[in-house]
């Protein structure tokens, strides 16, 4: 399959301390569902997606995610060291030279969504079209909020919008809507100008969001409603939740699940 964005980036550095102690010695990215690391989830999204070349940013630390991708040999993966944790901008911000001019995608490996088709295949077709940037949104809980990024926007249809601004980690009374920011963006290439031109935001960290919100000044960006089931694995009830849903689908696992949830009387 051949797609006409071809490259990707997948943030991995973070240090995963809502997972301490294992972070101290695992990478986040590495956590399971069931046997499957979290990043070969965006991983396989991509590959589903026809982009087979992707920087992953790491940290030094990150060994353990180098050893796991040696012998993977279908998907071109190449290692970008981002030397300190300065804020998801930043990180992207480490591929400029490796994307080397054309458009991209971002896969945030914490943000896993089970659904039909890859949700990076459908935004690549939205980026075809209109030769703009996408990301992926979805409607979230009034708790969510204060840590995402989000968007006001104009509704084009039931899973299309035109963003107008996004703001990163609002207070609930700041927020412009309920609509979050999920980790899956195409960006068209001039991001990079607009990372490089964003001063620290919240966190005290260059992010993302805010470059975003300088393009969108200029340019149209969109956003794409996605369908399926999605799960933070950010921390640890999300990967559980993640967990256990994946169990469940699966025909050799999923009734011995059900059936011993049902013996905890709960
Ligand atoms: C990042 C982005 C945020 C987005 C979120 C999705 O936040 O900065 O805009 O909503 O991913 O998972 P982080 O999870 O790195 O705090």
């Amino acid at each position: 399959m051949s797609s006409s964005v071809k490259k990707a980036v997948i943030p991995s550095a973070g240090l995963g301390t809502r997972f301490f102690p294992v972070t101290r010695a695992v990478s986040k990215v590495m956590l399971p569902i069931l046997s499957v690391p979290t990043i070969e989830f965006a991983v396989r999204e991509l590959k589903n997606s026809g982009v087979s070349k992707i920087a992953i940013i790491v940290s030094e630390l990150n060994s353990d995610i180098h050893k796991y991708f040696e012998s993977v040999h279908d998907v071109d993966i190449e290692f970008i060291l981002q030397e300190k944790a300065n804020g998801l901008g930043d990180a992207i911000l480490q591929a400029e030279k490796w994307v080397n001019g054309e458009p991209f995608c971002v896969v945030l490996p914490d943000d896993v969504i089970f659904n039909e088709s890859p949700t990076i295949e459908e935004m690549i077709k939205i980026h075809s079209q209109f030769k703009s940037s996408v990301v992926a949104l979805k409607a979230v809980e009034p708790e969510k909020i204060p840590f995402l990024g989000v968007v006001e926007s104009q509704e084009i249809d039931k899973s299309m919008h035109r963003i107008n601004r996004c703001v990163e980690k609002p207070q609930l009374a700041d927020a412009p809507s309920n609509l979050a920011i999920i980790g899956r963006y195409i960006f068209t290439n001039d991001i990079f100008g607009y990372i490089s031109n964003t001063p620290k935001g919240a966190l005290g960290e260059i992010q993302i969001t805010d470059a975003i919100n300088a393009q969108a000044v200029k340019n149209s960006v969109f956003g794409y409603k996605f369908p399926g089931e999605h799960f933070d694995t950010g921390n640890p009830d999300g990967l559980l939740q993640a967990s256990i849903a994946y169990a469940v689908k699966d025909v050799g696992k999923g009734p011995r699940l059900i059936s011993f949830i049902k013996s905890l009387n709960i």
